[in-house]
């Protein structure tokens, strides 16, 4: 049991360290949290389906990224913001995010 707990905390303190992280929780940038819920994530909204499978959902990575980058092209009435057209999220900011959501 202690073991476990020790190696939970570790984990989390490597896990803040992933920028890609950080930009989907904070709130001022992707804040897919407030309707997405993420591994670690506290609170999360429902509005989204939970982001767990993403390689058995997307064939590519491309895929995800096209879909981050703006969710209209592929549901014209989502409520999920197009944060690479609208510039919530920069190109680099994008990829890092696209890199830690792709794996989960
Ligand atoms: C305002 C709510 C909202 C926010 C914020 C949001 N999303 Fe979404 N997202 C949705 C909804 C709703 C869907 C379901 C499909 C649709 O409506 O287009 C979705 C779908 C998705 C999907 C497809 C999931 C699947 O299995 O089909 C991914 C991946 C995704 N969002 C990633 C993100 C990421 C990454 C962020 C943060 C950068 C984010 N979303 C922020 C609402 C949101």
């Amino acid at each position: 049991m202690f073991l476990t707990a020790c190696f939970t905390n570790t984990k989390k303190s490597v896990d803040s360290q992933i920028p890609g992280k950080q930009l989907s929780f904070q709130r001022n940038k992707g804040n897919c949290l407030a309707c997405h819920s993420i591994e670690d994530g506290e609170d999360p909204g429902n509005i989204g389906p939970a982001l767990v499978n993403m390689q058995q959902r997307f064939a590519k990575k491309s895929e995800l990224k096209a879909l981050i980058w703006d969710a209209t092209q592929f549901n014209d009435k989502t409520s999920m913001s197009p944060f690479g057209r609208n510039k919530i999220l920069t190109a680099k900011e994008l990829d890092a995010v696209v890199d830690y959501i792709w794996p989960l």
